[in-house]
């Protein structure tokens, strides 16, 4: 049931201006337990002259969670997954630190986007049918050379694509195009009636892995350079879902096992391939998993992404938590009565299962919960709790997005906050025009 009221709430008055009017609001958030004042107080004042709807990254937090990834990494390089901040700037501080090398595309045109800019050592996650960007790709290998942008397979007939765009290149004969193998990362159980994890590649088996091996070396076209597999049933899953501690066992128990199978089968398929060839990469792990994925000797390097902006899905995680990184801040627009205060938008939801842990989530001030009927909302998401009524019209709530990087599909900017003021504003993909999926 929605809890809004019938009564209108009178406005306050006399306000102090925006920096220091939600005096109330502040207090309210200084007697939490997580002791939020400082945070929000710090937003406030260094967002004072913005209007918001905006996007905000606390560069403090991402260092901070940047170091953190590293450390679960011990030492392992992370490939930057790009679709994950969706921010070309950031992606570039990301990218000169030691510990983070090489980016981990969506779709071949944000890769040949990014050679462009002048990334390099571009490996494209997902298998791609798209004959022009192949093309294109052909070409980069000679004009770009240090791109080195390498597309995944799991089928001959990707490997026929790209013949097929190579072919339609022209002169002079293209350079062949590397390729990376997409290993299955899933676990089965009962001789496979039994599959968890993403349903991703159909090569499981090391002796499958070593027959696709087999057929690129068979191709003039294409040159095999690295395997990678992802586990996402450990690397995308919490395992501490709060309030659920039924489903956290049962999480818990299916990743250790998970990632014991993976484990020799991921060394195995690797061994089998490199007999054929040499791999200049294993790539395995996320966010999730990186200090799981480390361990095995077969990984040559992890990726990583989501755990810089540290969104709200990455909350239920026993093995770190990721300071929260990536806001947006929301205007209140009307104050429908009592408890409840309504922002304007807000329905900004992550892809994936349609469950209640894709929406935001409402972070400062604190005390604020999305409305079960209505949810986050196209053009307004009512807000209910008792800091609502601390909330006038023109005061803002900040938002965490569930995932990491889409929410850079509804902000064309990220104003960057460092200390206790922002120093930059930076465009997000979707700012530069750029729309990959
Ligand atoms: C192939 C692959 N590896 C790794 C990741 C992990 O990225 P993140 O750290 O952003 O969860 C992803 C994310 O979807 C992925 O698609």
């Amino acid at each position: 049931m929605s809890a809004a009221p019938s009564q209108p709430r009178a406005p306050k008055r006399g306000r102090t201006p925006r920096a220091h009017r939600s005096d109330a609001q502040l207090a309210r958030a200084d007697a939490t337990p997580n002791n939020t004042f400082p945070d929000l107080q710090r937003l406030e004042q260094a967002t004072a002259d913005l209007t918001p709807p905006f996007a905000l990254v606390d560069l403090d937090a991402l260092w901070a969670n940047a170091s953190d990834l590293e450390r679960r990494a011990a030492r392992r390089p992370i490939r930057l997954a790009g679709k994950s901040l969706r921010c070309r700037s950031l992606q570039e501080r990301v990218l000169q630190r030691d510990g983070f090398s090489g980016t981990l595309a969506f779709t071949l045109g944000e890769a040949l986007w990014l050679a462009r800019h002048g990334f390099e050592d571009i490996l494209v996650a997902y298998p791609t049918a798209d004959r022009p960007a192949l093309r294109e790709l052909t070409r980069l290998e000679a004009e770009l050379p240090r791109a080195r942008v390498t597309v995944m397979v799991d089928d001959v007939a990707q490997l026929e694509e790209i013949d097929a765009a190579r072919s339609s290149a022209g002169d002079p004969p293209a350079a062949p195009v590397r390729v990376c193998i997409d290993l299955d990362a899933g676990y089965r159980a009962l001789g496979g009636r039994v599959a968890i994890g993403a349903k991703r590649s159909p090569v499981h088996t090391p002796a499958q892995a070593a027959a696709l091996a087999r057929a690129i070396l068979a191709r003039d076209g294409v040159r095999l350079v690295g395997i990678m597999s992802y586990e996402s049933q450990t690397a995308g899953l919490g395992d501490a879902p709060p309030g659920r501690p039924l489903r956290a066992l049962a999480i818990r128990a299916i990743q250790s096992l998970s990632a014991r199978e993976l484990a020799v089968r991921r060394a195995q398929a690797v061994a089998a391939v490199r007999e054929l060839a040499p791999l200049e990469l294993v790539n395995g792990g996320g966010t999730g998993s990186l200090h799981l994925t480390a361990r095995e000797p077969a990984v040559t390097e992890l990726t990583a992404g989501s755990g810089l902006y540290g969104p709200a899905l990455f909350d239920s995680y026993r093995a770190f938590t990721p300071r929260p990184a990536a806001l947006f801040a929301l205007p209140v627009v009307r104050r429908p009565g009592p408890g409840v205060a309504t922002v304007l938008g807000g329905g900004y939801l992550a892809s994936g299962p349609a469950d209640a842990a894709r929406l935001p989530v409402p972070h400062l001030p604190a005390g604020l919960r999305l409305d079960r009927q209505e949810g986050a909302g196209e053009v307004q998401t009512p807000l209910i709790g008792d800091a609502a009524d601390d909330l006038a019209v023109g005061d803002r709530v900040w938002l965490r997005h569930a995932k990491a990087g889409e929410l850079c599909e509804r902000f064309a900017s990220l104003h960057l906050l460092a200390g206790d003021r922002i120093v930059e504003e930076v465009p997000t993909y979707r700012g530069e025009g750029q729309c990959f999926l």
